[in-house]
């Protein structure tokens, strides 16, 4: 028996993992596998619930199971919180609590799926990128930080705002490692993207990502700045295997990157640590408060995380590609939520689009 921390979140989160853990109980029975859901609040929820949006039992919850699936956290009628009570406070705190520095976010495009992608057909067609991306440093987590007073030199005080982008390279070498091992079980290349021509820690970037490369001969390793690499996503998303990348420039070319597969409903995470604690796994969009309860939310991305759950943190490779074999027959019998829908689609619902994926798998 396994355990599974289920963070449902705000939004939209606990419908899509009501989906996600539905398909999971179908494969369960299939390849005949046994998982104990433990469930805590996280975000705008857990601050109703206990004044903190990542509650310390939340966390022991999760330090005791083996993955961690989450759903989303957000909403607007929190806006006006003290930044350390917002709900992302959370899911920046349970990354760096769970040590899940590397962060995977494929950008797999589905050929059913390639009319829904802005991208003209035949650039989006056969894209497969791995985004690895440093997900416990860079400016989201470097100090000092603030919101500060300073006096200008006309004798005027006004505010300003800091946050300061650093990597040391131990954190460096961990997170190229995890991409130069993503790419060596991929087509061998790593293209590590910073913005070394003004940055200084995107220079020590380069010069560990380098270094490290010296232990992979086989992968082949180069550089882009990040602001061509968001031009070249939509130009040439082919030309990718492994994009190496910090935190925020992860953050940013990750959803620029979804909208090549039709959504940003369709891509999975997985985020991972060094072993000693479990992984997490939740898809990269948002909470989408403007949507819950609706039942209209494209489940797929939260139902292809719990496809990588199995995969890297249950070593259960068929289950895992049983899933997203699921998730594309059901697209090719076009079938589709609004957000991927074209023309002639038979439009679901979050729950009618799950079941249909459930039947898939016999
Ligand atoms: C993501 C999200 C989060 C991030 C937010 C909600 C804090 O955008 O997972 O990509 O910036 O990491
Ligand atoms: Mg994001």
């Amino acid at each position: 028996m396994k355990n599974i921390a289920v963070l449902l979140g705000d939004g939209v989160g606990g419908e899509i993992i009501s989906s996600a853990i539905k398909v999971l109980d179908r494969v369960s029975e299939k390849y005949n596998l046994k998982f104990q859901y433990n469930y805590a609040p996280i975000g705008g929820r857990a601050y109703d619930e206990t004044g903190m949006p990542l509650p310390d039992k939340t966390i022991q919850t999760c330090l005791k199971s083996d993955a961690v699936l989450l759903g989303a956290v957000g909403d607007w009628k929190y806006d006006s919180l003290a930044p350390e009570l917002r709900p992302e406070r959370a899911l920046l705190g349970i990354r760096k609590k769970l040590n899940l520095f590397a962060n995977l976010r494929p950008v797999k495009v589905f050929d059913e799926l390639l009319f829904s992608s802005p991208l003209k057909e035949e650039i989006a067609r056969n894209t497969d990128i791995m985004i690895v991306r440093e997900l416990t440093g860079d400016v989201y987590f470097g100090e000092p930080k603030g919101i500060s007073t300073k006096t200008t030199l006309d004798g005027r005080e006004i505010k300003y705002g800091f946050n300061n982008m650093i990597y040391d390279e131990d954190e460096i070498r961990r997170i190229a490692h995890v991409a130069f091992k993503s790419a060596q079980k991929r087509k061998k290349r790593v293209c590590c993207v910073d913005k070394a021509n003004v940055l200084d820690v995107s220079r020590l970037f380069r010069e560990i990502t380098k270094e490290v490369s010296l232990e992979y001969p086989e992968v082949e390793l180069s550089f882009m700045y990040v602001d061509n690499c968001a031009m070249q996503l939509v130009q040439n998303p082919r030309q990718f295997d492994v994009i190496l990348t910090g935190n925020i420039f992860g953050d940013i070319l990750s959803d620029e990157a979804s909208t090549i597969c039709g959504s940003l409903g369709m891509l999975p995470s997985a985020s991972l640590s060094d072993g000693k604690t479990p992984f997490m796994y939740e898809p990269i969009h948002g909470s989408a408060p403007d949507l819950a309860g609706k039942n209209v939310v494209n489940p797929i991305a939260t139902i292809l995380s719990v496809a990588m759950m199995l995969d890297y943190s249950f070593n259960e490779k068929l289950a895992s590609d049983t899933i997203f074999r699921a998730v594309k027959d059901v697209l090719k019998e076009n079938y589709r939520t609004r957000d991927i829908a074209q023309k002639n689609s038979k439009i679901c619902t979050t729950t009618k689009i799950t079941d249909l994926i459930i039947e898939k798998i016999v």
